[in-house]
This record gives C-alpha cells, sequence and structure tokens, in this order.
C-alpha cells in the first residue's frame, strides 16, 4: 500500500504527462476494490442521485445522502484521494452555506476535497473554501445540477460564443485556486485548449483524450445498465450480464434443492434425544467461517 495521493501530486502528474485515472464509488466494497487497483482518484459523485437512488438527475440528491455514502467509501480507502461532490443547492445559496456543507464533509466524512459545479457565479464559495483549507476541484460544461437550464444532458461548447465562455470560466477558476478542473461533454478541441492554458489538471468525461486524466461513472464501466450507453462511455464489462446469470442459478439451486448443500450448513449437536444427532456436516458453528 502506498502512501495517500496528494493535490500537489495531481498537479505534479500533469507536469510529467502522467494521465490521471478517476472513477466514482458510492460504497466501501467498491471503494476498496477501486483503491487497491493504484486508481488515484476516487469521486463520491451526486451521479448516484441516478445510479444508485434511481432518480431522474442529480437534483433531489440531500446533504444527508451524500455524506451516508461518502462515509461509506471513506473507509474502504486508503491511498487513492477522495472527493465528493457538493450537492445542487449546497453551495448555490451562498458562502456560508457552501462553508458549512464543506466542512461536514471533511469532519463527518473524512474526504480530501469537495467538486463544486459552475463558473463565475460561485467564485466567491470557491474562495472561501480555498482560503478555508478546502481542496476544491471545479466542473464545466455539461453541468448535470443544470439540467433544466442547459435543457437536457448535452454537450456544451459547440459555438464559440459558449466556448470561450467555457474557457474563460475555467482560467477564473483556476485563478480563484481549484486543484482540478472536471471537464464534462465538451468538444476534444476545447477540451485540449483548456487543458494547454491551464497549470492545474484537466479530467475529462466525454471531453476527448487530451485531457490530463479521464473518469467515469463505476457502473457505467462495468455495464450495469445496458440500456444506458451514452458515447463517451467504454464498457470494460458485462456485470448486467454477469449478475443476471448468477442470480438464475442460485434460484434454480434453491428450487431443486441444491442449495444450501452439506458443507453449506451447520451441525445440530442434539434433537430432542439422549444421543446427540449429526444433521450437517462440515464448517463449524461460528457463522463466520
Ligand atoms: O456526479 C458525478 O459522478 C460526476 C462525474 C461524472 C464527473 O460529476
Amino acid at each position: 500500500m502506498g502512501s495517500k495521493i496528494t493535490v500537489t501530486q495531481l498537479k505534479e502528474m500533469k507536469n510529467k504527462s502522467n494521465k490521471i485515472t478517476a472513477l466514482t464509488a458510492y460504497d466501501v466494497q467498491t471503494a476498496r476494490v477501486l483503491d487497491s487497483t493504484g486508481i488515484e482518484v476516487i469521486l463520491v459523485g451526486d451521479s448516484l442521485g441516478m445510479v444508485v437512488m434511481g432518480y431522474e438527475n442529480t437534483l433531489p440528491v440531500t446533504m444527508e445522502e451524500m455524506l451516508h455514502h461518502a462515509r461509506a467509501v471513506t473507509r474502504g480507502v486508503n491511498r487513492s484521494l477522495v472527493v465528493a461532490d457538493m450537492p445542487f443547492m449546497s453551495y448555490q445559496t451562498g458562502v456560508n452555506d457552501a462553508m458549512i456543507n464543506a466542512a461536514r464533509f471533511m469532519k463527518e466524512a473524512g474526504v480530501q476535497g469537495v467538486k463544486l459545479e459552475g463558473g463565475r457565479s460561485i467564485l466567491p464559495q470557491i474562495r472561501a473554501l480555498v482560503d478555508a483549507g478546502i481542496p476544491v476541484m471545479g466542473h464545466l460544461g455539461l453541468t448535470p445540477q443544470s439540467v433544466h437550464q442547459l435543457g437536457g444532458f448535452k454537450v456544451q461548447g459547440k459555438e464559440d460564443i459558449q466556448a470561450e465562455r467555457i474557457l474563460t470560466e475555467a482560467l477564473e477558476l483556476e485563478k480563484a485556486g481549484i486543484f482540478a478542473l472536471v471537464l464534462e461533454c465538451i468538444p476534444v478541441t476545447l477540451a485540449r485548449e483548456i487543458t494547454r492554458k491551464l497549470k492545474i489538471p484537466t479530467i475529462g468525461i466525454g471531453a476527448g483524450s487530451d485531457c490530463d486524466g479521464q473518469i467515469l461513472v463505476i457502473q457505467d464501466l462495468l455495464g450495469m445498465d445496458t440500456d444506458f450507453k451514452p458515447k463517451f462511455v467504454r464498457r470494460y464489462a458485462n456485470l448486467q450480464q454477469v449478475i443476471t446469470e448468477a442470480v438464475q442459478k442460485y434460484i434454480v439451486d434453491v428450487k431443486n434443492m441444491q442449495f444450501p448443500n452439506v458443507d453449506e450448513s451447520f451441525d445440530t449437536l442434539k434433537i430432542d434425544g439422549d444421543s446427540p444427532t449429526k444433521l450437517y456436516s462440515g464448517g463449524g458453528d461460528d457463522a463466520n467461517l
């Protein structure tokens, strides 16, 4: 096990052209597995509203839901840098709210940083958090918390005026002190330009290969939902099929009394008589064995 990844190391990785890898996690077991792979950043994304809670978008996600999952993730992580998404309206409402809520992530969940979506309008919040010693990750392009304003989950920055605004805001966010910037669903050329102009690392999702790192939602990478396949997702497994087949085998085994077998059952020492009768063999009496 190596030492904890720091925000300074991420900046060094950019300088050395070492790509940064990031994925989301929402529970301790996934976090443990990801941490053991050497991935640099684990994001407790508010995407959990969609992939864990089944909401249509991320807007309903609350601070309590985010803290609940962030606590689970940090319990499973030793090395990766853990960042938590600040949910909708936990920071847009002002500097005070942003400070109180970000502090909860740091103190109650033990994350190493928070991510906020948006540009110019949240610069005061970002400056205040950074001044207070809280590492902040920015997020521009398709910012899902603004889905209604954007008119849906659409690629951003295709037109020059929009692209220029995203570039300017990226520079403003850097000046305000963010340590990294997520660029979501923007054209490759724009992501390349931003990545070249910033000293801090960019982490892309649907923003091409020139970003300093990449992030995906873990469920998308693992193929948990075969009905959901945006253009920018690469599926590295088909867990939906693996889980379906495993559960179907379990159902058959239970119906046919093939599960549990003798080795999966516990001994009974005595049944209403004087001689101990062995009903089952194998294993111990400790359910953990
Ligand atoms: O909520 C999330 O998971 C995210 C990533 C997709 C960047 O913001």
